[in-house]
């Protein structure tokens, strides 16, 4: 998701944000389906037309997969914020945890000749920048989550981690899983299919069932969703199925903020405890910081404490690039 700006405007303009997909064309389309002649459709409108195009993701597993479809996004963007030549336009790009110097050289490459200069930052640091309240700072019980915490961002395609200490994250304050939201899918997809092979859901579908009761802990029975089966509804029950998904993947990322929090000194680890934070769609799965909580404890730790972002969780990652984008000065960004 991108956030778009044009002007000088000194406060935080925050303008919109688009979904990073886009889609094709079908053959053999018919005149007038399509509300214009275009073949390529960008963000909301490659999500509101999809019946009629072929989907492409520009990113999946946090990495670039498809270079025309990202180099067409970005010029989609671009236009987006300004047509006019006259200025620089520049551009943060959030990028996952521990992505190595040649998706970074694939990113500039596809930036260069649309973008004039750039800044790379990890996605989880922009999200903790972006759930920063400034005006609390002076709050004696106000938690600068850039101080001391664990951001875990769970996206589609990957899942990042970020111990923030204040300063921007080193390679080794970083841990990622290339497992996410997509993967929930694809077991919760494959579970249907066993259980009742009658259905034949798009993984489209099974995504918005996933969105509707997601939820990680004890299984729960009785979670009925209704679905077509041969053109006739069927009320079936995805409780368990969507539960074991949830859970196989819940303990993919314990394992994974295990990892990244042996590495932290022994001065900061209680604090960073304390303050563990989740981020990106996977945060609105029902019971999750609990659920970590729980298992954190289980695994003995001492006070773990983990929280949410909240329902906002879509533009934060978008708001933290607009904050670094207005306090980076201009030697610091790379040119392209
Ligand atoms: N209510 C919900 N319950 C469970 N999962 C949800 C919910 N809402 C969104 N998601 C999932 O969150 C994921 C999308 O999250 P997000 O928008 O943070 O991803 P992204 O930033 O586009 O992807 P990535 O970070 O992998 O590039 C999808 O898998 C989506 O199904
Ligand atoms: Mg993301």
């Amino acid at each position: 998701r991108v956030v778009g700006s044009s002007g000088t405007s000194k406060e935080n303009k925050f303008e919109k944000t688009y979904p990073t997909v886009v889609g094709y064309a079908r053959d053999a389309i018919v005149d007038g389906v399509l509300p214009s002649q275009d073949k390529i459709f960008f963000g909301d409108d490659a999500v509101k037309f999809r019946s009629y195009l072929e989907l492409k993701k520009p990113l999946s597993h946090g990495q670039v997969s498809d270079i025309a479809a990202a180099k067409g996004f970005f010029t989609y963007i671009r236009n987006q914020i300004t047509q006019d030549t006259d200025n620089e336009v520049c551009v943060v790009l959030g990028v996952p945890s521990s992505t190595d110097e040649k998706a970074h050289d694939t990113l500039k490459n596809i930036a260069t000749g649309i973008f004039d200069r750039m800044l790379l930052i990890p996605t989880p640091f922009l999200a903790a920048l972006g759930f920063r309240d400034e005006s609390k700072l002076n709050n004696s019980d106000y938690t600068d989550p850039i101080k001391h915490s664990l951001f875990v961002d769970i996206g589609a395609g990957s899942t990042d981690l970020c111990l923030i200490k204040g300063y921007y994250p080193k390679q080794e304050d970083q841990n990622n899983l290339r497992n996410a939201g997509d993967q929930i899918d694809s077991v919760f997809a494959d579970s249907i299919q066993r259980q009742y092979p009658d259905t034949k859901l798009s993984i489209t579908k099974v995504r918005e069932i996933k969105e509707q009761c997601a939820y990680v802990g004890e299984l729960q029975n009785g979670v009925m969703t209704k679905v077509l089966v041969n053109g006739k509804p069927k009320n079936i029950d995805v409780g368990s199925l969507v539960g074991n998904a949830c859970n196989q993947y819940l303990s993919e990322l314990i394992n994974t903020t295990v990892q990244l929090v042996t590495r932290v000194h022994s001065d900061s680890v209680e604090q960073i405890l304390q303050n563990i934070v989740i981020c990106g769609g996977g945060s609105q799965i029902s019971n999750i910081a609990p659920e970590v909580q729980r298992l954190l404890l289980e695994q003995g730790y001492e006070y773990p404490k983990v929280t949410t972002v909240g329902k906002n969780y879509q533009n934060l990652v978008a708001l933290g690039a607009w904050k670094v984008a207005r306090s980076t000065p201009s030697e610091k960004w790379q040119h392209l």
